[in-house]
C-alpha cells in the first residue's frame, strides 16, 4: 500500500470499560424511573399478571409494601392503576373514594411520605364497555360529556393525597378540565402529567389483561392516535401544554422514539416515556426462551429511551433496573 492512510481513531472512546463509562453521553439512574402497580380490593391479596411476568395485581396492603420496597432501591415514584370492586357504563367507581386507586394514595403516603404518587386517570378500568370515555347510544365515545368525569375522578385522587394525574383517556380538553376540576376543589398545587402523545397501539395487550380493560366493542382509534402520525403528536403536545400540563408523556416508547427524540428537542417540559405492557412482555418472554438476555436487553432499551430524550422512564422493569444498575456499579 503506497501512501499514509487517513482516519479517524474512534475505537480508544471504547477499548475499556473505563473510557467507555468516561465517554458515556446517555445515562440512567433511579431517579428518571417511575415503576406502574396495579391495585386492587381485598387483603394479601398478590395474583400474577400472566403475560407480565414479575408483576402482581396487588390488593393495598401488598401494594403499600411493594412500593416500600421500590423506595428502598431509590425509585420513589409510583404511577398506580386499579381494578374496581364494579363496573358500570359511566365507571362511576373511577372517582369513589373507597375504591383501590384512593385507598392505595391515601396508605402509600402515609407509610411513606418521600414516595411521589402518581394516579392514571382514566374511565377503561372502570367502565363495562371498557372504552375510555362515555359511550353514546351510537356507540360513538363522548369526548365533551366525558371530561367532567376525568376531572372528578382526578379530584378523588388529589383529596387521596396524589401528588400528580395522568390523564390517559385522550380526550380533547382533558387536561384543561383536570386544571380546572383541581383548582376548583381546592387542590391547585396538583400536577397534571398528560399522556399526551398516546398511540393506539398493539402494545398495550398484556395490560389490558392485567386491568381487565379491554374495549368490549370496536377499538380505541377513534381517540387513540394512528402510528402514521408525528406532526400530529406535536399538535397533541401542544395541546396538553396549553391547556396547563405540567409533565407530557409520548407513550408507547420503543416503536415510537423519533415521537420522543422530535418532543424533546421541541418542548421544554419535563418528558416522560411509557415503556408498555408489550415491550416488557416481549423480551420477558424471549428471555424465558433463552433467546435474548433480559438484564442487558432491557437496560439497552431504556438507555435508548434515554438517548431519545426522556426525562422520565415510566417502566415495569424498574425494580429489576435498579437492582442491576446497582449491581453493575
Ligand atoms: C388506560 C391506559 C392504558 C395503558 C395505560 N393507561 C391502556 C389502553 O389505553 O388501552 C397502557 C399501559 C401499558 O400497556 O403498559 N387508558
Amino acid at each position: 500500500m503506497s501512501g499514509e492512510l487517513r482516519f479517524t481513531r474512534l475505537r480508544p472512546l471504547r477499548e475499556t470499560a473505563e473510557a467507555r463509562l468516561k465517554n458515556a453521553e446517555t445515562s440512567i439512574d433511579v431517579s428518571q424511573m417511575i415503576y406502574p402497580m396495579f391495585v386492587m380490593p381485598g387483603k394479601g391479596v398478590r395474583q400474577p399478571v400472566a403475560p407480565m411476568p414479575g408483576q402482581y395485581q396487588m390488593s393495598v396492603d401488598v401494594a403499600v409494601e411493594k412500593a416500600q420496597e421500590a423506595l428502598e432501591l431509590g425509585v420513589d415514584k409510583v404511577l398506580l392503576f386499579g381494578l374496581p370492586e364494579r363496573k358500570d357504563a359511566s365507571g362511576s367507581a373511577a372517582s369513589d373514594p373507597n375504591e383501590a386507586v384512593q385507598r392505595a394514595v391515601r396508605e402509600i403516603k402515609k407509610a411513606n411520605p418521600a414516595i411521589t404518587v402518581i394516579t392514571d386517570v382514566c374511565l377503561c378500568e372502570y367502565t363495562d364497555h371498557g372504552h375510555c370515555g362515555l359511550v353514546t347510544p351510537e356507540g360513538q365515545v363522548d369526548n365533551d360529556a366525558t371530561l367532567p368525569l376525568l376531572a372528578a375522578a382526578a379530584v378523588s385522587h388529589a383529596e387521596a393525597g396524589a401528588d400528580i394525574v395522568a390523564p390517559s383517556a385522550m380526550m380533547d380538553g382533558q387536561v384543561a378540565a383536570i386544571k380546572a376540576g383541581l383548582r376548583d376543589a381546592g387542590f391547585p398545587a396538583t400536577k397534571v402529567m398528560g399522556y399526551s402523545a398516546k398511540y393506539a397501539s398493539s402494545f398495550y395487550g398484556p395490560f389490558r389483561a392485567a386491568v381487565d380493560s379491554a374495549p368490549q366493542f370496536g377499538d380505541r382509534k377513534s381517540y387513540q392516535m394512528s402510528p402514521t402520525q408525528s406532526d400530529e403528536a406535536m399538535a397533541e403536545i401542544e395541546a396538553d401544554i396549553a391547556e396547563g400540563a405540567d409533565f407530557i408523556m409520548v407513550k408507547p416508547a420503543l416503536a415510537y422514539l423519533d415521537i420522543i427524540r422530535r418532543a424533546a428537542d421541541r418542548f421544554d417540559l419535563p418528558l416522560a416515556a411509557y415503556n408498555v405492557s408489550g415491550e416488557y412482555a416481549a423480551i420477558k418472554a424471549a428471555a424465558a426462551n433463552g433467546w435474548i438476555d433480559e438484564e442487558t436487553s432491557a437496560l439497552e432499551v431504556l438507555v435508548a429511551i434515554r438517548r431519545a430524550g426522556a426525562d422520565l422512564l415510566i417502566t415495569y422493569f424498574a425494580l429489576d433496573a435498579a437492582r442491576w444498575l446497582d449491581r453493575n456499579r
